[in-house]
C-alpha cells in the first residue's frame, strides 16, 4: 500500500498537523467561546464577550501568546440582577472581582453542605477543585466583571473531553468537604508559596513584602488556596519611576493589572535579534484592567510610569519540577533567570527614560553601570 506520493506531501502533513488547534482551542470553537490572542488586553473590563451557553452569560477567552497551552484566563459578566449556571470543573481557577457585588454558592453533596461566599470588586478566591458553584451577581442595577485564571488549557490538551471535564462528580473532600468556615481570610504559612489564604476580600489591602534583588522598588507575596496544587499566584508592586529587573520563567503567569500605569518590555532570551525583524521588543503598555502573559523563555521587565506604584496579580502555574526549572527570583550570575540592571540591553533605560519624561514622573533608579 502506498501511504503517500511522496516525501514532500509527508512533510506538509506533518507540518499542517503541527499547525492544528490543541484540544483546548477546539473546545472553545465548539462551544462558540470567543477568544482572545495577541501580548496582551488592554482592559479586561470593557473587552467585548460572546454569549457562552454553558455558564449561561457573556464571556470570553484570553488565550494571549504566552499561554502556550497551558493556563489563560476567562473573562466573563453577571448582568444585573442574574446569576451564572451552576459549574463544576476539573481545572483549577482563581477569581478575581473587577467591577461589581455578589455571592457564590459551593456545594459538598457527599457532607450535605452548602455555603455562600460573598464578594465585591477587588476580591481573590478560587472555587476549590470540582466542587460545585453558581455565582450570582448582588446587584440589581450594576453588572459583575470577574477575571478567572486557570489551568483549563493543559487539562482540555490532556483529556480532551468537555464532558469528562465538566461532569464529573467526584469530589476532592480533602481540599473541600463543606466546612462553614472555609472562605475565611486567615493567613496560613503556604505549602507552594509564601501564604495560603482561602478568600482575599480586597487584593488592594494586602501587606507586602520588599525585594530589593528583584527591583529597586519591588515588592510582593506570594499566595495561594483552597488546596490547589496547581495554580497559585502573587500581588507584587512596581513603585513610581522604578522597574523591575528582567528575568523569564515558564509559560502562561497570566499578570493582572489592579492600578498604576507603566508598559511591559518581553523579547525571546535566545534570540537577541528580538521578537520581530524590525522591533527588538514587544512593549505592551498597561493600566488598570490590563492583562499581559509573558511566553515561556523571554525575558519581561514591567515598568511603572504613574504617580502611583505599579500593581500587578500574577496567577499562574506553581509546579515545581514540571517543564523546564526556571529560578526567575534568582540573579543569572548565581546560575538563575533574573538579569541584572547591569547586563540588561542599553536601549531598556533609554526608552524608560523618554516614556517617564511623556508622563513627567522623576526617574528613581539608581545609575547603571554596565558590565559589558
Ligand atoms: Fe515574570
Amino acid at each position: 500500500m502506498v501511504l503517500s506520493e511522496s516525501a514532500e506531501v509527508m512533510e506538509q502533513v506533518a507540518k499542517s498537523r503541527f499547525l492544528r488547534k490543541s484540544p483546548f482551542l477546539e473546545f472553545c470553537a465548539a462551544e462558540g467561546l470567543p477568544v482572545i490572542t495577541g501580548y496582551g488586553v488592554e482592559d479586561l473590563r470593557t473587552v467585548k464577550l460572546g454569549h457562552w451557553e454553558r455558564l449561561g452569560g457573556p464571556a470570553a477567552y484570553c488565550h494571549l501568546e504566552g499561554s502556550q497551552g497551558f493556563v489563560g484566563s476567562l473573562v466573563a459578566e453577571i448582568p444585573p440582577g442574574k446569576s451564572f449556571k451552576p459549574m463544576r470543573h476539573l481545572y483549577e481557577e482563581l477569581i478575581l472581582i473587577l467591577e461589581g457585588r455578589g455571592a457564590t454558592q459551593f456545594w459538598c453533596e457527599k457532607t450535605n453542605q452548602t455555603i455562600v461566599l460573598e464578594w465585591q470588586a477587588g476580591s481573590l478566591f478560587s472555587p476549590p477543585l470540582n466542587v460545585k458553584h453558581q455565582h450570582f451577581n448582588g446587584s440589581a442595577t450594576e453588572p459583575v466583571r470577574f477575571v478567572a485564571p486557570s489551568n483549563a488549557p493543559i487539562i482540555f490538551n490532556a483529556f480532551a473531553s468537555a464532558d469528562f471535564i465538566f461532569n464529573t462528580p467526584y469530589e476532592f473532600t480533602d481540599r473541600f468537604a463543606g466546612q462553614s468556615d472555609y472562605f475565611s481570610s486567615e493567613v496560613k504559612e503556604g505549602e507552594f508559596e509564601d501564604t495560603s489564604i482561602n478568600f482575599i476580600s480586597d487584593v488592594y489591602a494586602m501587606p507586602l513584602t520588599k525585594y530589593p534583588r528583584r527591583g529597586v522598588d519591588y515588592s510582593r507575596l506570594g499566595i495561594t488556596g483552597s488546596g490547589n496544587k496547581a495554580m497559585v499566584g502573587h500581588i507584587m508592586a512596581i513603585g513610581s519611576g522604578t522597574y523591575r529587573k528582567p528575568h523569564y520563567h515558564g509559560a502562561g503567569a497570566q499578570v493582572i493589572v489592579l492600578g498604576g500605569k507603566g508598559y511591559t518590555l518581553m523579547w525571546p532570551k535566545d534570540e537577541p535579534s528580538g521578537a520581530s525583524k524590525d522591533n527588538k521588543f514587544v512593549k505592551v503598555d498597561w493600566r488598570k484592567g490590563s492583562l499581559l502573559v509573558p511566553p515561556e523563555g523571554w525575558y519581561h521587565s514591567h515598568f511603572t510610569t504613574s504617580a502611583e506604584p505599579g500593581l500587578h496579580l500574577a496567577l499562574r502555574r506553581g509546579q515545581r519540577g514540571v517543564g523546564k526549572n526556571y529560578l526567575p527570583t534568582v540573579p543569572e550570575q548565581e546560575g538563575g533567570t533574573v538579569m541584572d540592571y547591569e547586563d540588561e540591553p542599553r536601549e531598556v533605560r533609554a526608552i524608560y527614560q523618554a516614556e517617564l519624561a511623556k508622563e513627567g514622573i522623576p526617574c528613581r533608579m539608581p545609575p547603571v553601570h554596565y558590565r559589558k
